[in-house]
This record gives C-alpha cells, structure tokens and sequence, in this order.
C-alpha cells in the first residue's frame, strides 16, 4: 500500500474517494501525530485496512465495503459475466470477514453486489455499474450526515455540555459525522456548547480521533479517561450523551466498548442519553442476543500503544462493542427523523 503525508488531508472534506481506481482515505493509526494518506489499490489492501482500523466508523466501514468491490470491478479480466460475478461475490466475501460487527460493511457489500446483478448489460457495463454505485453509497451517506446533523441539532441547548464515547465524526463517516454531526450542526447554528471526549480504551478513538477533529475545528472539547465518566456526571457537568453506533437491532444499540456503561451512568443521573446513525445502521430483523460482538488481539489491552502495561500471559478479555438496552436510549437520531423511545416499539414493524 503506498502512503504519502498530506498534510491537511483530514479536513471538511470527504474522507474516502475513488480516483481513477484508487481508493483514498486518510490512515487512522497514524493520527492525530501523522496525517497519511492511504493509497488503496486492491481488495486485499482494502481487507487489511478495515481489519487494523486505518478505515473505521460503521458509516465509513459502509463506503470502503462498496470500494472494496469496485476494486474488483475495476481491475478485473474477466470475459464473461459468470467469471465477472465469482471474482465480485470473492471480493465481497474478503471485505465482510475482516470485522463482523457493523452492520454497514455487509450493507455495503450487498448494496454493490446485488445492483451488479441486476444489470442486463454486458460485463463492462457491470463493471461501470459496480463503480459508480459505491459513489453512490459515499455521496448518500455525505448527505445523510448533514440531514442527521440537522435533526439532532433540534436536542441541543445553547450552553450544553455533550459527552461522547468513541467517535463517531467525519473520520467514522464519508463527511460530518454523526454523534458529531449532531454536535457541529448545533455549534454551526451558534450555539455556544462544549463537548467532554472519553478516551476510549483500548484503541483510543477518543483520544486520538474525536480530540483531534473537534480541537481542529475550534469546538471546546474536555479528554478524560473513561472511568471518569460517572464523576464527571455526578458533579452534574454533562448535560446529553450523544454517541453513534454499529448496527440497530430491535431491541438494542450497538456501539464501542463502553458505550453501555455510560448510558448507565447517564439514566442513574437522570441525563438524556441519544444515539446518532443513518439507516443504513438499523438491523431490524435481529435482536442483540444474534450480534457477533468482535474480539480482537490481547495486545491491545496488555498494551498502551506500543508500550507493555500488563505482565507476560496474563488472561485477556479485549470485546471491541458492547450492547446498550433500548431502556437506555432516550431518543435514536436518523436523516429522515428523530425515533424518541415512545417509538422505539415501532422497530419490530420496520423491519
Ligand atoms: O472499532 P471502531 O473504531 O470501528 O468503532 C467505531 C464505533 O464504535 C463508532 O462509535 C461507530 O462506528 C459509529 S461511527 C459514526
């Protein structure tokens, strides 16, 4: 994979895009120290990316997933359409084993896919289709973070103080963000807020990434270790959680690792706790108990970065999610409305 610094890479810009069969998007590992550029150019570069986190965010995870494809797309030999669908259906299987949380990547993957099957055309016209419509998944999910930005924003207060966990901002997305979406529309509109950012162990989104974006664009932002959650709370320092997610199912909001101890502590403390996601997050024909939590390698937790923290062999749980009860959640922010928990029955008819 070929990497050049850019500086000012990651700006109010798109954060993933297709140029001439390339896909560029910035590598996330390396921020908030090294603004890189990653040049992706096959499946495989793509596969490694979405497995160690240089690609991350479900909505972003949604748009690598359809570029993964059109990758193949793009660079495939094949003379007739049989061969054409084996190396695309390939592509797509590579890209959805990487992780298996986020609803969005196998979104993306079947999004592409089943549009290249409903081509009547030639194996060159499918290849076009397959292409453009990962820009399609790219250019909606932009749009739809600025309309989820425009709904939330209604839940804002002038003087707020927002904690987040993770993050779920432009890096997570094609552009904007959602949990910080919310957040910049709200600020955008003049209203005067501050954000608390949770670090977020063990990959440390919070820190390296939600810090980074909302320094840059000169919102207040407080980091704090997350097990400063509940004192920062109880000190009545925080007025709304907003976070994003991985997958809507029925009866719960999946989200990083974390994420359910703070809607706790936000119901014990009587604050609104929202949750920000397109509706390509919503996976309404499962329930929690069918989610495949993703477990990832111990280092990340006997380590801090590069740095051992934890004796040799020590036992190691590392789940990157955890599962937030739809009892939690006061109200799920999407681009066509805001469902308040009144609602939240309506999701086993949605589906
Ligand atoms: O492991 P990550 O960094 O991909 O996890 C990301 C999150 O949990 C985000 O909160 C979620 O994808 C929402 S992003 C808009």
């Amino acid at each position: 994979m070929q990497q050049h610094s850019s500086i000012g890479v990651v700006s109010k810009m798109r954060m993933i895009k297709w140029l001439n069969g390339v896909v560029l998007t910035p590598d996330q590992t390396k921020l908030p120290l090294q603004e890189v550029t990653l040049e992706i150019k096959t499946v495989d570069q793509m596969a490694e990316a979405i497995k160690v986190l240089r690609v991350r965010g479900a909505p972003l995870l949604g748009a690598a997933a359809g570029f993964g494809v059109a990758l193949a797309a793009y660079h495939s030999k094949a003379k007739n359409k049989e061969k054409l669908f084996a190396e695309l259906d390939e592509a797509g299987a590579t890209i959805k084993s990487q992780r298996p949380t986020a609803v969005n990547l196998f979104w993306g993957v079947d999004r592409v896919l089943n549009k290249a099957k409903s081509i009547k055309g030639d194996v060159e016209e499918i290849k076009a289709a397959v292409i453009e419509e990962a820009q399609k998944i790219a250019d909606e999910d932009a749009a739809q973070n600025h309309a989820i930005g425009r709904n939330g924003s209604v839940l804002i207060e002038d003087g707020d103080t927002i904690l987040t966990h993770c993050n779920a901002g432009e890096l997570a997305t094609v552009e904007y963000g959602t949990a910080l979406g919310v957040i910049r529309a709200a600020w955008e509109e003049g209203k005067k807020i501050k954000v608390i950012a949770n670090e977020t162990r063990p990959l440390l989104q919070g820190a390296r990434l939600t810090a980074y974006e909302l320094k840059r664009d000169g919102i207040p932002v407080t980091l704090i270790t997350d097990n400063m959650a509940g004192y920062v709370m109880s000190e009545g320092l925080v007025d709304k959680v907003i976070v994003g997610s991985d997958r809507i199912v029925q009866d719960g909001v999946v989200n990083k690792i974390g994420t359910y101890s703070v809607a706790v502590l936000a119901h014990e403390h009587g604050i609104p706790f929202y949750v920000a996601a397109p509706k390509s997050t919503f996976d309404l024909t499962h329930k929690a108990a069918d989610v495949i939590i993703e477990e990832r390698k111990p280092e990340e937790v006997t380590h801090f970065g590069t740095c051992q923290s934890a004796p040799d062999g020590v036992a190691v749980m590392n789940p990157a999610f955890d599962i937030t009860p739809l009892k939690y959640v006061s109200a799920i922010i999407c681009e066509t409305q805001v469902y308040y928990s009144k609602d939240f029955g309506l999701f086993k008819k949605l589906r």
